[in-house]
């Protein structure tokens, strides 16, 4: 199989074919999406939430990433893999950057790594590149930065926070970024930026325009049934399905119809 690559995203922006981008945090999911053909793989720090029940992306640490991490990188064999450095890893400075950029790398075999900000983290962003290590940036809704936000509403609606994320994005794609996430902001604004950028922009509430998309597999699975923002699709009721089987499970143990003759040595 041949493996994706930030050149063939790039490619992929400039013949206008679409960018398909989902979470995973562990081998057999990654397993199941890479087959289905998935582009990019994102290691998110959703994991914080998803696998571990935390209300917000900030406690999960390093060492946990890179468990999610190798569990996936194990299980893929097309997609390109990208990591979140989580909160706290990166943006005391630049050489701390680069050390945990390089402890994704060398433990966890993964392609790529993502750090969200902007003009903020400049430095950060071009030591881990000049390591080597192809980064993807991270602008609107950056959840990492939740409590300066207080809020999970669309970001960018205002003129100045719209121009600041417009040069933000210009001054991600000079430094070498090879793609952007655009999380909950206006469409039109996502799409002035997929306009004004030639990296590609991956979006997750930021409209039809972006190049690619991006959701958390859980939640277009419906395994996280609550939770349903407006941005969210839901594919599949997972949630429902895995209830029912077990209750089914459990019905057959209580009834003594489980296991039968066939499935018992
Ligand atoms: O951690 C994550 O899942 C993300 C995506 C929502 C972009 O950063
Ligand atoms: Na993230």
């Amino acid at each position: 199989i041949k493996k994706v690559t930030t050149h063939q995203l790039q490619a992929m922006k400039e013949r206008g074919e679409k960018i398909s981008m989902l979470t995973a945090y562990d081998f057999s999911m990654a397993k199941l999406i890479d087959a289905a053909g998935v582009d990019i793989i994102l290691v998110g720090d959703s994991a914080s939430n998803v696998m571990a029940g935390h209300e917000t992306t900030l406690p999960i640490t390093l060492d946990q990433m890179i468990y999610h991490a190798s569990s996936v990188i194990r299980a893929v064999s097309r997609a390109f893999v990208v990591v979140d450095i989580p909160f706290g890893s990166y943006q005391g400075n630049s050489s701390e950057a680069l050390r945990s950029a390089i402890r994704i790398m060398k433990e966890s075999g993964a392609h790529s790594v993502k750090m969200e900000g902007g003009a903020e983290i400049k430095e950060s962003i071009v030591r881990v590149l000049s390591a080597g290590v192809p980064v993807m940036g991270h602008l609107g809704l950056t959840p990492q930065s939740i409590y300066k936000f207080g809020t999970y509403a669309v970001r960018a609606k205002e003129e100045e926070e719209a121009e600041k994320l417009i040069a933000d994005a210009k001054l991600l794609e000079e430094c070498g970024c090879y793609a952007i996430v655009l999380e909950k902001i206006p469409a039109e604004l996502a799409r002035k930026v997929s306009q004004e950028i030639n990296i590609p922009t991956i979006g997750i509430g930021a409209g039809p325009d972006c190049d690619g998309q991006v959701l958390v597999m859980h939640d277009m699975l419906g395994i996280n049934a609550e939770f349903k923002p407006r941005f969210l699709r839901q594919y599949a009721d997972l949630g429902t399905v895995i209830t029912n089987a077990v209750g089914h499970y459990i019905k057959d143990v209580k009834s003594g119809d489980f296991p039968n003759e066939k499935e018992s040595y």
